[in-house]
């Protein structure tokens, strides 16, 4: 049988590029849990198309690039620099990201975001446009067009105008707040009613899909059903699908020789301490500063513990053009620095924040390895869609049945709660305390917590997750024939 055709739509393509020459380019590995888990999906013949992460207005440049992108089946939608400017930096990541994550601007940045509103939003619209015309371009009969993320809510409905037998499902990374927070946002209206174009609307759990449905029959006063939404006999079909990890890649990684080095050189560096582990990209929804300010709680209350725990932060820069970004950047290192010349020796620091560098990125290997070794892992999201580092500590500690501290705020929580020890990021006093029972937890409740999560992590992959809502949107397609 042959493979299904699936186009992904994605803002970000799994590879950032930079330019080394004018016709030569060096591709990195993008960040963040849409891209890994996307890229564990492989069942698929899969195109990807997304933003390239650069500017590139010449057409040497543009033509080079696409044909560096084409052998690895991934297409370019080229930006100009006002559009990400507005529609990326502007739109998506000052107003969508943060409301849709619950978190308030400063004053001074909500007004200046609510004076810039209109280019913005037109911005977004106008670069949902650019990714549909490449989307038509790419497009043959039979294919599945998967939409990804809160960058492209026009996505479905500019396509569906173009070709309305197109099977087209968006599905959302991020939580979805509730109606009472979604409907603060101007122009609300218009992005829920160009989703709703869609065939099939996916989200990681099932109170997202209820705050859609829920903002869906407030604000435009459609009708919610156990199935979706309803327009006049029409149903969008609106359902959970938690998305899960590769975790076949994780476990065999730690077999290569290239991890068990880097594993032994770790014991190394680490000896006679415990080490609890931070892996996030630096953003505000990571709750950094309260995971710091609960580290420093910890160690305050417990002096026995200074000399023999440390934090590893691993911080993945993000959206630095943004201002709420390089604010909070500033902030962790100020954190990091007091806390560390507060319990700091001559010999050692309790706090290990490294910053990765754009054009250093930490190695899979390296990172394995460091899930591999750690005792505990801290989550300490204030909201998150789902968090797939917590999924990817487990998968690699089968051998050391470490502790996951996750907080209640990622979507995480409601998989992985029978073997985390869940906490809430804003009661410093209660992380501190949880640090202590996972660094002092008995070997007999690690496994059996443990056993819960690998069970969860290697049975929900990213596989899975792919294929459940492939099928779902065909399904979906084929029921609303056999309604009409
Ligand atoms: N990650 C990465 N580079 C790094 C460190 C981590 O790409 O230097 C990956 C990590 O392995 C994980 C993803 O980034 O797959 C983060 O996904 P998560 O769902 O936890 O959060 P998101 O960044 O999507 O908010
Ligand atoms: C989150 C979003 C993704 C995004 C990723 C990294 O996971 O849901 O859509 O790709 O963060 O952010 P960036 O802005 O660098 O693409």
């Amino acid at each position: 049988r042959e493979k299904q055709r699936l186009l992904v739509v994605a803002n970000r393509l799994p590879v950032s590029a930079t330019r080394k020459g004018e016709s030569s380019w060096a591709l990195e590995l993008s960040a963040g849990g849409l891209v890994s888990a996307l890229l564990g999906v492989r069942q698929f013949e899969t195109r990807w198309i997304g933003w390239p992460g650069v500017n590139v207005q010449d057409d040497k440049g543009q033509k080079s690039l696409s044909s560096a992108l084409e052998e690895k089946g991934f297409i370019p939608v080229f930006l100009d620099e006002e559009t990400v400017d507005q529609y990326y930096n502007g739109y998506c990541n000052n107003v969508l990201w943060p409301l849709f994550h619950y978190i308030g601007l400063q004053q001074e940045d909500r007004l200046a975001a609510t004076r810039s509103l209109q280019s913005q939003f037109s911005a977004y619209k106008r670069a949902n446009r650019l990714f549909a015309e490449v989307v038509l371009s790419q497009y043959q009969d039979g294919d599945v067009v998967w939409c990804h993320d809160y960058h492209l809510m026009f996505l479905p409905k500019f396509l569906k105008e173009a070709n309305s037998r197109m099977k087209l499902g968006w599905f959302l990374h991020t939580p979805f707040p509730s109606s009472e927070i979604y409907r603060t946002l101007p122009l609300r209206s218009e992005l829920l009613k160009a989703v709703l174009t869609a065939d099939l609307i996916g989200f990681h759990t099932y109170d997202y899909a209820r705050h859609f449905v829920s903002a869906c029959t407030r604000i435009l006063g459609l009708e919610g059903t156990p199935e979706g939404v309803e327009d006049q006999g029409k149903l969008t079909r609106v359902a959970a699908f938690p998305i899960g990890i590769d975790s076949e890649r994780f476990i065999k990684a730690l077999e290569t020789d290239m991890v068990r080095s880097h594993i032994q050189k770790l014991r190394g560096r680490f000896a006679g301490r415990k080490v609890m582990l931070g892996v996030d990209r630096l953003d505000m929804i990571k709750g950094i500063p309260q995971k710091l300010l609960a580290f420093e709680k910890f160690l305050e209350e417990s002096p026995e513990w200074q000399d023999k725990v440390l934090l590893v932060q691993i911080a993945v820069p993000t959206r630095t053009d943004v201002h709420e970004y390089q604010r909070l950047t500033s902030q962790v290192h100020e954190i990091v620095g007091r806390i560390n010349g507060r319990f700091g020796t001559l010999g050692t620091v309790p706090i290990h924040h490294l910053v990765v560098m754009q054009d250093r990125s930490l190695e899979f290997h390296e990172l394995c390895a460091l899930y591999a070794i750690t005792d505990v892992l801290l989550v300490t999201s204030l909201r998150d869609g789902m968090n797939l580092v917590s999924y990817e500590y487990v998968a690699c500690q089968n051998t050391k049945k470490g502790v996951l501290i996750l907080s209640e705020f990622a979507g995480a929580a409601q998989s992985l709660g029978a073997g985390a020890i869940l906490i809430n990021p804003w009661n410093i006093s209660e992380v501190a305390a949880s640090i202590e029972d996972a660094l002092t937890m008995k070997e007999v409740e690690r496994k059996e917590r443990h056993r819960h999560n690998f069970m969860h992590v290697t049975t929900h992959t990213a596989q899975v997750w792919a294929d459940t809502f492939v099928s779902e949107l065909n399904d979906t397609i084929v029921e609303a024939e056999l309604r009409t």
